[in-house]
């Protein structure tokens, strides 16, 4: 009796599961467009609206960006901390040229979140000088955390 249930129940679900695959198949290719159309135009991340140059401009300036940041940790591995914290205040930090590239993006919200990350910058250099590796890597926690939270809001 349980037996004849289950496979009742088995029949139906295999069922639904087949007629679900067919209409996916029909669809698939509208599905496709639509779903990188989607990714592409928007993905709940607020647009920058930047111009071609600027885009250039923001990916190389960010791939400085990651390249301090394993710098950073090579040295901090390396225990050369001042030199680890002269590449947090240079690269990292809010220099005049910084604050300047901050200050060029219409949308205030992420000038404000660009200028407090590099203040973290400024505060992670500062940390490194205690030469103490797990205050220094707080620090730069906190840092690459302002790296997580502008890339999960904005984007070009
Ligand atoms: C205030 C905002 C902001 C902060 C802070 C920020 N980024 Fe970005 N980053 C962006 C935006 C916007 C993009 C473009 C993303 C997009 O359009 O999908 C980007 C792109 C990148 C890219 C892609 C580069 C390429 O060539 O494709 C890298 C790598 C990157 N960021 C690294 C970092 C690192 C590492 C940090 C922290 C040390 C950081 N970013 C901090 C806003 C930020």
């Amino acid at each position: 009796m349980i037996m004849k249930r289950l496979i009742i129940i088995f029949g139906i679900l295999s069922l639904t599961g087949i007629t679900q695959a067919a209409d996916n198949n029909d669809s698939q290719i509208g599905q496709m467009t639509h779903h990188n159309m989607k990714h592409s135009l928007n993905d709940g991340r607020i647009s920058l609206g930047l111009s071609p140059e600027m885009k250039q401009h923001q990916l190389s300036n960010m791939r400085a960006h990651l390249k301090a940041i394993q710098t950073i940790i090579g040295l901090i591995v390396e225990k050369k901390f001042d030199d680890a914290s002269k590449i947090a205040h240079s690269q990292l930090g809010l220099t005049e040229k910084m604050k300047r590239m901050c200050n060029m993006f219409s949308n205030n919200n992420f000038i404000e979140l660009g200028l407090a990350f590099h203040k973290s910058g400024d505060t992670l250099g500062e940390a490194l000088l205690t030469r103490d590796t797990n205050q220094s890597l707080r620090a730069l926690q906190n840092t690459v955390g302002y790296c997580v939270q502008c890339h999960a809001t904005f984007r070009q």
